[in-house]
């Protein structure tokens, strides 16, 4: 019973991994790829090591172990220090070591290797207790949450942190690289089909580390483009009365930490994810599927969802105050 239900586990396991693009033993790019070879090599080297530890002890307990009639007999003869036997244990683990660290130095440093500006493109990531910024320097262009790609080439994300130690890793696509503060670090990612991609946080940075997530989408090179033109020239005028309502009432409560590039007004700097065509993104604050119930939820408890993030509860507005802010926030293109 409990054979089945262990495997049923690592069943559903497995195969929740996959259908989330979110398998380390499932990589969809070379990085990956090449991450995933080095930990088949370590896995196989330490599971040698691990085989022929248990055969040697298991065949000294048994060949070795004590016998009846043994307490009469003498002690067999007794040595200390075999000079082959030393020589033995300590060169093989060194020859060991060594295998393992020429393929990982030699991979870690080819991976880390600045791309080819014309092959690549550059983007930003900022973290934030609990949101991921990104910015497109060579377009102008930024998003929260999301990042777009395009396929088939080398991505190269520049990692800073905003206020605590953050980690950024794409299971599927390869990492991970940490945040800190006052640093700034890179990793080279490369997606080779379209899809979307789960990413998350994976340095414990405050009550909902958990819920830091991020998707990756991908895209062919000519429909990201398609997404680069859309985001420089997004669409942000209120589409009917609701909606413009929503807009004042956005500018009342909103705007000194969110941004909406093409709103109409100034944007100062940014403490919390910039929302410029809200209504394209898969999710809200990287956690609930992007839909009027889920928004209206969120913009009334936000702590309830995502604990300690620095959005206050939207409790002094009233339904249909909110409704018009759903309706504002849900027709952004
Ligand atoms: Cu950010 Cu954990």
């Amino acid at each position: 019973k409990w054979v089945v239900a262990c495997l049923l586990m690592i069943f559903i396991w497995v195969t929740g991994c996959a259908k989330h693009n979110m398998s380390v033993l499932d990589p969809q790019g070379p990085v990956g790829k090449v991450q995933l070879n080095l930990l088949y090599l370590s896995t196989g080297i330490m599971t040698f090591v691990v085989i022929v530890v248990a055969v040697i002890y298991i065949y000294v307990v048994v060949r070795y172990r004590e016998r009846p009639g043994d307490e009469e007999k003498d002690p067999p003869e007794q040595v200390a220090g075999s000079k082959k036997l030393e020589i033995l244990w300590t060169s093989v683990p060194i020859l060991l070591l060594i295998v393992l660290a020429i393929p990982t130095i030699s991979t870690t440093f080819t991976l880390n290797k600045k791309p080819d500006p014309d092959h690549s493109i550059r983007i930003n990531v900022i973290g934030y207790q609990y949101w991921w910024g990104f910015e497109y320097p060579d377009y102008k262009v930024t998003t929260s949450n999301e990042v777009h790609i395009p396929t088939g080439k080398k991505v190269e994300f520049i990692l800073k942190a905003h206020d605590v130690i953050h980690s950024f890793w794409v299971p599927s696509l390869g990492g991970k690289e940490d945040l800190t503060p006052g640093r700034t670090t890179r990793l080279v990612l490369q997606a080779d089909k379209p899809g979307i991609y789960e990413g998350k946080c994976t340095e414990l940075c405050g009550a909902s580390h958990a819920l830091m997530r991020f998707r990756v989408v991908a895209h062919q090179p000519e429909d990201f483009e398609d997404w680069i033109a859309s985001q420089v020239t997004p669409d942000s005028t209120p589409k009917n009365k609701q909606a413009e309502q929503g807009r004042r009432l956005f500018a009342q409560n909103c705007i000194g930490c969110h941004a909406i590039r093409g709103a109409g007004y100034k944007v100062l700097g940014r403490t919390a994810p910039e929302l410029t065509a809200f209504s394209e993104r898969t999710r809200i604050a990287g956690v609930l599927d992007n839909n009027r119930a889920n928004l209206k939820s969120w913009l009334k408890n936000p702590q309830g969802i995502k604990p300690g993030n620095r959005m206050p509860a939207f409790d002094h507005l009233t339904d249909q105050q909110v409704e018009a802010m759903v309706e504002y926030l849900e027709t952004l293109k």
